[in-house]
């Protein structure tokens, strides 16, 4: 079911479940949280959950079990070897993929790991519609480099291109022309590009990728861990797919590929990962590393009880009234947003919706991270945690020079079945006055800054007094609401 109209002509999306356990949430008044947010170094991946109303971090690891899921994790078959709990999820993967060997790792990153450690080495080129923070990170660490070849329109913040995490094929052609195929181990392919928006690429562009690695013998490498938001949007926006099951464009999308790796804490709603391969001979070079990092082949890291959580999530991706809910939360949320002027990526995708802090805040250099600013201040201002995603997460040049990211957003994730209507309406209504303060709003300095992955651990402060202007006017406008 699409979104529900109302008596009134407005047009609301449905929660398809009940809530049947529910977690006490905390709104703590806009005074302690300065104090939260200096102590976290104005870095909201360092504010302890405790202090947060609404956490829109990440859909990783946090999206609502089903009945059904918690149920499997009760018959789950604790052994160290040959635990029946991994048959079924083997099977249960077999049988969407049509892949005949599995891999368990304990999370997405795991699966990088290994891929990357088999098949990329010093020189080694990795194209990519788009890079993943950790995917590029391995690449990298294995002596290769990472080019992003997603279409034009990927990269504009309004659009309304159905597919903008397409991969422009002309570019992948002449890329390996200049590059060599020797260099170029596999193509990488990310469902639901996550750091352009949760946007989806289609079936149709899947399988000129696939045309091109068939023609160069080289191989596909699909990251599904954002696949059912993906599915989704390739069933309602993709011509050719409009009559097909989500089972079906699911079989049809591996079907290309000789890889599937995915993180469960997204892909199954749960927590771990996998690694799906085609052919035998790469199923035996990367299985003996599983067992050096990871576990043993029949648990890969993971719990059997998170195992048993997967395998029932998998199957309950196929549900397209499952799948249907983050985005439909998201749209709805992109559109109320934008009815108050303010930019979000259109259109909208899944996993979160997405501010462009470059046109929210565009008074703030990209050398004082708008969008690292605007995070810490919807924080301040609501207790709602947001990520950065824009040049904080990325890593400085060898030289010190900061790489100024193509985008500058701030990701409100959309938890699966977790936030109800009126929290989203929260959400709007506490970003739609910041909006109208934007102009309090400055910039962040670094005060400690690691080299890997920054984002995670860095320390800021705000260049200005600005925080303290925000507040005053916030508590002339909401007196004593929190
Ligand atoms: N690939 C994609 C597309 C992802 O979004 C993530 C994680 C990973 C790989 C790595 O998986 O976390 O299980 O190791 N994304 C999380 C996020 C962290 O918040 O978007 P992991």
């Amino acid at each position: 079911m699409d979104h529900i109209k109302l008596f009134s002509g407005e047009k609301i999306p449905l929660e398809m479940h009940k809530v049947m356990i529910v977690q006490k949430l905390a709104l703590q008044p806009i005074e302690k949280r300065i104090d939260f947010i200096k102590d976290a170094g104005f870095n909201t991946f360092l504010l302890r959950n405790r202090d947060i109303f609404m956490d829109m971090l990440t859909d990783s690891g946090v999206n609502a079990m089903s009945d059904k899921q918690q149920a499997a994790m009760f018959i789950a078959d604790d052994s160290y070897a040959g635990s029946e709990t991994f048959y079924r999820f083997e099977s249960k993967l077999q049988s969407l993929f049509g892949m005949k060997y599995v891999l368990p790792a304990h999370q997405g990153r795991a699966c990088e790991n290994i891929i990357s450690q088999v098949f990329v080495e010093e020189g080694s080129i990795i194209p990519m519609n788009y890079h993943f923070t950790t995917s590029k990170a391995h690449v990298t660490l294995n002596g290769g480099t990472v080019e992003e070849l997603i279409i034009d329109e990927g990269l504009k913040v309004s659009s309304s291109f159905p597919f903008k995490g397409n991969m422009d094929i002309e570019k992948l052609k002449k890329l390996i022309e200049r590059e060599g195929r020797e260099k170029i181990p596999f193509v990488r392919v990310e469902a639901g590009t996550n750091l352009i928006g949760g946007q989806p690429i289609s079936l149709g562009n899947l399988r000129e990728v696939q045309k091109v690695c068939q023609e160069n013998d080289i191989l596909l490498v699909f990251d599904a861990s954002l696949l059912g938001d993906n599915l989704h949007f390739i069933k309602i926006r993709e011509e050719q797919c409009k009559n097909m099951s989500i089972r079906e464009i699911t079989k049809k999308i591996a079907d290309c590929c000789d890889i599937i790796y995915f993180s469960a804490r997204k892909l199954g709603c749960a927590r771990g990962g996998g690694i799906c391969i085609r052919d035998k001979e790469n199923y035996d070079k990367m299985k003996g590393l599983i067992t050096l990092y990871e576990g043993f082949l029949t648990y890969g890291g993971m719990s059997v009880r998170e195992i048993e959580a997967i395998t029932v999530g998998l199957e309950e991706t196929m549900d397209e009234e499952i799948i249907n809910q983050g985005p439909q939360f998201i749209e709805y949320m992109c559109h109320e947003l934008q009815k108050a002027g303010i930019p979000v990526i259109t259109p909208p995708g899944g996993l979160g919706c997405h501010l462009d802090a470059k046109q929210f805040v565009s008074h703030i250099p990209q050398e004082q991270y708008p969008a690292g600013a605007l995070a810490a201040a919807i924080y301040i201002i609501s207790g709602i945690r947001s990520m950065e995603r824009g040049t904080i997460s990325e890593q400085r040049k060898p030289d010190g020079t900061e790489t100024l990211a193509n985008m500058e957003l701030v990701r409100l994730a959309l938890p699966r079945r977790v936030f109800t209507l009126s929290q989203v309406k929260y959400v709007i209504d506490r970003i739609s006055w910041l909006y109208q303060n934007r102009n309090l709003i400055e910039g962040l300095t670094f005060t400690s800054e690691p080299e890997v992955l920054r984002f995670f651990f860095g320390r800021l402060k705000p260049v200005s007094n600005w925080t303290e202007k925000l507040i005053k006017k916030f508590k002339q406008d909401f007196g004593d609401s929190l």
